[in-house]
């Protein structure tokens, strides 16, 4: 597809594509409310776009691309919703084995230690049977905070300082990012919300310090593959300076 602006045609032939894609698939449930179902059904369709919109970013050419599916503070939601997410990412993780055969590297971020055993153990098999894959790298951020992650990390330092391994004023900003569950994943690129919402909502608050952002209106269920052209095209068309001139 083709977008005109300021008198240039950029097309994803020649657009400058994100190497690393965050996603917060918002709008599942405004999405069922407005068909007359309940919430689970939206979350169902959404996953099914997860799916879609990972092959298509593959397509495009983008190197890794995390999707925020379950963050720290979704528990606050009814039992019933809660519950129907967390079966939909056991029926989900079965099916992943499908982007094994694309040859997809498949990642978790996110405290697991509050899910079940048997998601906690079909989430280190499909990182064991992907790891040495890197068409793409698929990450699912699954029970994920920012803060969390951050908090997570200084907890690591904080015991290598007390086992007398390292001196509080040798720890680096890179020792905390190292320490965080992306590890060696590259810093976010664009962040991709739709929905109509504008906020990070704890999504990766330090490996989004210097992403660019793209908001829609459209509901995460219908936000297809040309929506995510435009999202990669007007990220093509940002001028990244990182506090520079
Ligand atoms: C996003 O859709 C999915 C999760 C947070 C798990 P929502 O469930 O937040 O949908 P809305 O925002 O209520 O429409
Ligand atoms: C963010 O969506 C979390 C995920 C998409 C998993 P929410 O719907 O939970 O965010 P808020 O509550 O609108 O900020
Ligand atoms: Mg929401």
């Amino acid at each position: 597809m083709a977008l005109f602006n300021r008198g240039s045609k950029i097309t994803l032939e020649n657009a400058k594509i994100p190497v690393h894609v965050g996603v917060i698939m918002d709008g599942n449930g405004r999405w069922a409310k407005k068909r007359g179902l309940p919430r689970k059904v939206g979350h169902r369709q959404g996953a099914q776009n997860f799916r879609a919109i990972t092959r298509h970013a593959k397509e495009v050419g983008v190197k890794y691309i995390t999707f925020y599916a379950f963050s720290t503070e979704n528990w606050k939601r009814p039992k019933d919703e809660v519950d129907a997410l967390m079966n939909l990412f056991e029926k989900y993780l079965d099916e992943l084995d499908d982007f094994l055969k694309e040859h997809v590297r498949i990642r978790f971020i996110g405290d697991r230690s509050k899910l079940s055993e048997s998601l906690q153990q079909k989430m280190l098999d499909s990182e064991r049977k992907s790891k040495d894959y890197d068409i793409m790298t698929l990450l699912l951020a699954i029970n994920y905070g920012g803060r969390d992650e951050i908090c997570h990390s200084c907890k690591t330092l904080a015991q290598q300082v007390k086992e007398g391994k390292l001196e509080p004023e040798d720890i680096t900003m890179d020792m905390i990012e190292q320490n965080l569950y992306t590890g060696d994943v590259p810093p976010v690129d664009l962040v991709i919300r739709p929905s109509g919402e504008q906020r990070l909502s704890n999504f990766m608050i330090w490996q989004c310090a210097y992403a660019e952002f793209y908001y829609s209106d459209i509901l995460w269920p219908d936000f297809n593959n040309d929506e995510f052209d435009k999202a990669i095209l007007a990220y093509s068309e940002r001028n990244r300076r990182f506090g520079g001139v």
